[in-house]
């Protein structure tokens, strides 16, 4: 099955990880995407925060949450009080999934499969073993699924700090919203504060 695993080394720091990510043919979705997002932080950070996968603003710029949803989550991280220096941002899938109508048409996202995003979690646990955070803030359901199973509820768990083992290390987590989520939102501004909400409970938790 897809598995990033034979491309993922096994010594090095993130600039290694970062380096080798940029060839993985692990699963199809390097094929249309233009570029490997990986994670973006230092290895000293105290949160890692997982989103779903690139955008299509990530995707050309090659770092993640660079676009709309970035610019919210960058808005309710300094609200809630967390310091940029202190997170390692990245997300549970390295490709942007796209389907578009045609060629130069607008480039609109698809969810990643659980093929997938098994596929790509390698690369995410390796990113965990490397940084060791003393908190995960999981951002959405996909990103819930690909760390916590496909049971994940994030309306059921959000906003409280839940302890399980990821990858055979003991973690802490604090689920959320997925900022696009609070983008799409009927009611954007009440979406907006439960995130900052949740973020806050993740901050008094470091
Ligand atoms: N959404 C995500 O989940 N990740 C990004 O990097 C950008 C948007
Ligand atoms: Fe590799 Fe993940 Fe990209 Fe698939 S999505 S090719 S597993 S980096």
């Amino acid at each position: 099955d897809y598995t990033a695993q034979p491309f993922v080394p096994d010594h090095g720091g993130l600039a290694a990880l970062r380096e080798a990510a940029a060839g993985c043919r692990g699963c199809p979705l390097h094929r249309n995407a233009t570029q490997t997002v990986f994670g973006a932080g230092k290895a000293t950070a105290r949160v890692m925060l997982v989103g779903e996968q690139p955008g299509d603003q990530e995707d050309r710029q090659g770092r993640p949450f660079v676009g709309p949803a970035g610019k919210l989550l960058d808005r309710a991280l300094a609200e809630a009080g967390m310091d940029p220096a202190d997170t390692y941002v990245t997300n549970a899938v390295k490709h942007f999934k796209f389907t578009q109508a045609e060629p130069r048409k607008r480039r609109i996202h698809k969810a990643p499969t659980l093929r997938e995003m098994t596929a790509c979690g390698p690369w995410l646990a390796a990113e965990l073993a490397l940084v060791e955070p003393e908190l995960i803030v999981v951002l959405g359901a996909t990103a819930g699924k690909a760390l916590l199973g496909s049971s994940f509820r994030v309306t059921e768990v959000r906003g409280t700090v839940l302890e399980r083992e990821i990858h055979g290390r003991p973690e802490r987590l604090v689920p959320t919203v997925h900022p696009s989520a609070v983008l799409r939102a009927e009611d954007r501004e009440g979406a907006y504060r439960g995130l900052v909400s949740d973020l806050k409970t993740a901050a008094q938790a470091l």
